[in-house]
């Protein structure tokens, strides 16, 4: 490949998401849209009372974790004593089972990128 394309995308990797525009803060709620959509969305339902093999995910942040009606949580998604926010939910999507181990949610962990743009996602689209 030659140079200055790898150059342009090294950059583009390397570019603080944290100093988002208008413009980045839109492609990361795309790409963690795209994201739930390949990941979370077989298993999860962004409408209210909809549960597959997972709950749904409507009004989840500021929610207690496995506080859903209607849905038959494991024991320790349960007993858990943890609220959803972009903190616990980075954790949870690190590595599900260290985060609350015996969950049910069999899932081998998002990258810290993807877990910033599914969690920006999340924030927006489950209200
Ligand atoms: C293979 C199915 C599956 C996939 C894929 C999956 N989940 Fe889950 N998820 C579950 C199950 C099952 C539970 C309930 C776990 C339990 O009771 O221990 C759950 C629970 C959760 C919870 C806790 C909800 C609550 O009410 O406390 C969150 C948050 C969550 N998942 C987010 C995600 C996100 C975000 C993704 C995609 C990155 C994802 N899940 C992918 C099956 C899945």
């Amino acid at each position: 490949m030659p140079l200055l394309p790898l150059l342009l995308i090294g950059l583009w990797l390397a570019a603080p998401a944290t100093a988002a525009s208008a413009a980045e803060g839109d492609r990361e709620f795309a790409q963690g849209e795209r994201l739930f959509e390949r990941q979370c969305r077989g298993c999860h339902s962004l409408a209210p009372g909809v549960h597959r093999a997972g709950p749904s995910l409507h009004g989840l942040i500021g929610r207690r974790a496995g506080s859903v009606a209607g849905y038959d949580y494991s024991p320790i998604l349960e007993a858990a004593d943890h609220t959803w926010n972009a903190a616990t939910l980075d954790r949870f999507l690190t590595d599900p089972d260290a985060f609350l181990p015996g969950t049910r949610m069999v899932f081998w962990g998002l990258d810290a990128r993807s877990r910033q743009h599914v969690i920006r996602f999340l924030e927006h689209a489950t209200r």
